[in-house]
């Protein structure tokens, strides 16, 4: 799905809360990068959510899910708030996501959490904990007992299934190994075996494609329940988590304890022919409009598509170094500030990351006539 050209079509979905602000942030970083590269960007900019809800009656138009099938990557900001909590359930902003999700068949969701030296001290863990931390979960996104059918509610129970197909796990788990290949080669399968068949099975052929293809990749089995605890007690052993679609929610919000703060987790939704990138946090309804969220995960989400989408690994590497380069030099939002002091807004750390893009830009290049 690589595309390398210089030209691309994105479609911009900022949706509700601070979902708009953070997408402003993300496009500012975006046509920088495009400036120092010679890349330029096509815009659609459309609603999705709350918002969408309001002016059309639904979460999601048709008409933006085929323009999303257009674009060479799709942004989202964040969708929901209290607004629409009252909605009937299968009309809130939410279903957006899991409509997207499911008609771009954006299966393999991508969720890495990093620490940030400078950020240690920010963690609620104990930075002796956390100081080696460099893993990513591998979330299934289409399938489980997110979408599994029959489900429904009436007045004496509620229902959801819990089915995988054999191509849904062989699929994901292709990503998960081949990810494991580029990076530390270990690969940490998470389940409820030992007491769900769903899991059995998914156990069974995580285990099958291993040794027919990646028998060189460190695999190991390990429960939902103990996945859970050892990601606070002892993070550094993992480096590819591989699990189904809610334990992977689960899982993802766990380890943004390890990065500081949920502001900072970004992540990319792929399927074999489209993209999606967002940032893990929500729409934060309580502090919208504020210029005080933090446009790290935004950021970041889109260091991601350089990375993923687009072929741009140089961009996506600016970017990374240019956040830690203003966080290094002190720069906070308000949910990464233990004592709230010296917080900077939205806005402001923003522009402190285009200035470091510029900066590192102009070493590097000096770097290399250098040469
Ligand atoms: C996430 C969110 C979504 C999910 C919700 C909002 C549908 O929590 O992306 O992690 O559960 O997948
Ligand atoms: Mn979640």
């Amino acid at each position: 799905m690589e595309i390398n050209k210089k030209k691309y079509n994105l479609v911009v979905l900022p949706g509700d809360g601070v979902g708009p602000e953070v997408m402003d942030s993300g496009l500012k970083i975006t046509h920088e990068i495009g400036r120092l590269f010679g890349l330029t960007f096509n815009l659609e900019t459309r609603l999705v959510g709350g918002c969408s809800y309001d002016k059309h009656g639904v979460a999601i138009t048709s008409e933006t899910i085929e323009a999303s099938k257009k674009s060479d990557a799709v942004l989202l900001g964040a969708v929901g708030g209290p607004k629409w909590d009252s909605l009937p359930h299968n009309e809130k902003p939410e279903t957006a996501l899991l409509r997207l999700r499911e008609d771009l068949a954006l299966f393999s969701n991508l969720r890495p959490a990093t620490v940030f030296p400078k950020l240690l001290k920010e963690s609620p863990l104990k930075d002796e904990i956390i100081k080696e931390v460099d893993l990513i979960i591998v979330r299934e996104l289409t399938g489980g007992i997110y979408f599994g059918i029959p489900k429904g509610y009436n007045e004496e129970k509620g229902w959801n299934t819990l089915i995988y197909k054999r191509e849904e796990i062989e699929r994901i788990a292709h990503i998960a190994f081949q990810l494991a290949e580029k990076r530390q080669g270990v690969l940490t399968s998470v389940h409820k075996a030992n007491v769900l068949d769903s899991s059995h099975f998914w156990k069974l052929i995580v285990h099958e494609i291993h040794s027919s293809s990646y028998s060189h990749i460190k695999l190991s089995d390990m429960y939902i329940d103990n996945a859970a605890m050892q990601l606070v007690s002892n993070p550094s052993q993992f480096d590819v988590i591989l699990t189904q679609n809610m334990f992977g929610d689960i899982l993802s919000d766990i380890a943004a304890t390890i990065s500081g703060s949920l502001g900072m987790l970004p992540s990319a939704s792929l399927g074999k022919e489209y993209a999606l990138y967002e940032p893990v946090h929500g729409s934060a309804p309580d502090i919208a409009g504020k210029d005080i969220a933090n446009p790290i995960g935004m950021i970041a989400s889109i260091a991601m598509m350089f990375n993923y989408s687009f072929n741009q690994p140089k961009a996506g590497e600016l970017i990374q170094r240019s956040i830690e380069d203003v966080l290094s030099r002190g720069y906070r939002t308000i949910d990464i500030s233990r004592q709230n002091e010296n917080t900077s807004t939205t806005t402001k750390i923003t522009n402190e990351i285009i200035e470091s893009m510029n900066q590192l830009y102009e070493i590097d290049n000096k770097k290399m006539e250098l040469n």
